[in-house]
């Protein structure tokens, strides 16, 4: 058996929770592979919107366990809250059906203070200020926590000095107030108490797994907020490509099947950065006002722009990708004008008014689907038809993507 892994396509919130949510009721295992809490996942369970941050989407459903791979990187007041937020609408979440690697790394509220003091100057790239590009910088310094470290009490207030003594002449360059050491050991102490039943301790968990369960592999943001890959510098600070499931989490290379794609049918942006397909005026606010393009982790206001194509292309080429989950579509049902991004220009396509006829996808919309996988040259299996997990239409004869894509 090959396990399949989820990515988003374009600059994060392409649906990517949903589909997750989707694919949780046929999974054993739900991975996350990358970054922390700065993600927001919505998933709705009877009609209740939850997003989930860092806790993986496979969360509504009792049979799927989740767990929190070793690249992620943990904000531990952030994610009890969430877990005791999920507990509240009535799922059961303990250690034994949430894990964290020991090896991930722990945010602090040193890293949050250098987060928002970044964002604060001249040089912002419009971050979550959730402390992500501080927690992997520090890791990447050698000088981070570790969950594994918030368990030997003899070297913890050490290292929780070591790494106040590397941030605090920078919180001081920027004029903001240091971030003491007790503050930071308190909650890490906290954090060590709460986070106990859930920490995993092995070091290879899922090389007998792949085996043995049906695993999926869920990553945050998209291609294009990658560190390497992406726009840099309005990137996030983790990998967000299909590899890096397996670098991740650790997950056997060989092990890993489909690698499914998330797109809009247009493009949402968060933050800076470049958007050459961007909308402005009340064309953008329409599509964002339909869509509810507002962040689920911020609540700030998204960047509309047509889908663009070129860089489509490239995502899906990043991250070898086998199959395409095309996402609100539905938003796009009446809209007088849809366009598409490709080679350096906007095109017009044929608007549709409904999303099928007969049980069929309208004909403009199929043209539309037709022209994204003759230019990425791979099949759009599923479209989603509204936010519920009833709402997907699928183009494959074989729902399980755990099985190659058939026809
Ligand atoms: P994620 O970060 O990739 O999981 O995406 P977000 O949850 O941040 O944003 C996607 C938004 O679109 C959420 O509000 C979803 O409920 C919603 N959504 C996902 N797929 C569809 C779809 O096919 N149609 C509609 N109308 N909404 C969708
Ligand atoms: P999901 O998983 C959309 C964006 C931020 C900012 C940049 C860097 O829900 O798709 P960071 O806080 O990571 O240092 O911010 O990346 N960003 C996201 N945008 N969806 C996300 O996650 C994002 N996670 C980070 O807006 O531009
Ligand atoms: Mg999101």
């Amino acid at each position: 058996m090959k396990h399949p892994v989820v990515v988003g396509l374009q600059y994060g919130d392409e649906g990517k929770g949903k589909i997750t949510d989707i694919l949780a009721s046929q999974a054993e295992w739900v991975i996350r592979f990358n970054g922390g809490n700065n993600a927001g996942h919505t998933l709705y369970l009877n009609g209740k919107k939850v997003v989930t941050h860092s806790v993986p989407s496979g969360v509504l459903y009792p049979g799927a366990k989740n767990f929190i791979g070793a690249s992620c990187v943990v904000d531990p007041i952030a994610l009890a809250t969430e877990i005791e937020e999920i507990k509240a609408n009535g799922a059961a979440l303990d250690g034994d059906r949430l894990k964290i690697d020991f090896r991930a790394h722990v945010t602090l509220p040193i890293h949050i203070a250098l987060d928002e003091s970044r964002e604060s100057g001249a040089k912002k790239i419009g971050s979550t200020k959730r402390g992500i590009g501080p927690t992997y910088m520090t890791k990447m310094d050698r000088v981070g926590i570790r969950i594994s470290d918030l368990f030997s009490e003899d070297s913890l207030e050490d290292k929780i000095s070591f790494l106040c003594g590397t941030l605090n002449p920078r919180l001081k360059e920027r004029g903001m107030a240091e971030s003491s050491v007790s503050v930071n050991l308190e909650v890490a102490q906290k954090a060590a108490a709460y986070l106990k039943p859930f920490v995993s301790w092995a070091e290879v968990p899922f090389h007998l797994a792949a085996k043995q369960k049906r695993c999926l592999l869920e990553g945050a943001q998209g291609v294009l907020l990658d560190m390497d890959h992406g726009s840099y510098p309005f990137v996030t600070s983790s990998n967000t490509l299909a590899p890096h499931a397996a670098v991740g989490t650790p997950f056997p290379m060989k092990k890993i099947g489909n690698i499914i794609g998330i797109a809009k049918a247009y493009l949402t942006r968060v933050g800076e950065g470049p958007m050459a397909s961007e909308l402005s005026g009340d064309e953008a606010e329409a599509l964002r006002k339909k869509g509810g393009e507002y962040g689920a982790t911020t609540g700030r206001p998204r960047r509309i722009g047509w889908l663009n194509l070129d860089e489509l292309r490239l995502a899906v080429q990043l991250s070898d990708c086998t199959g395409i989950v095309l996402s609100k579509a539905d938003v796009l049902v009446g809209a007088e004008e849809v366009g598409v991004y490709k080679e350096g220009k906007v095109i017009q396509c044929k608007p549709w008014a409904q999303m099928s006829v007969d049980g069929k996808i309208d004909p403009n919309l199929e043209e539309f689907i037709s022209l994204i996988e003759k230019y990425v040259e791979i099949p759009v299996v599923a479209v989603g038809t509204g936010p519920e997990r009833k709402d997907m239409f699928w183009r494959t004869k074989n729902k399980d993507l755990w099985e190659p894509i058939s026809g």
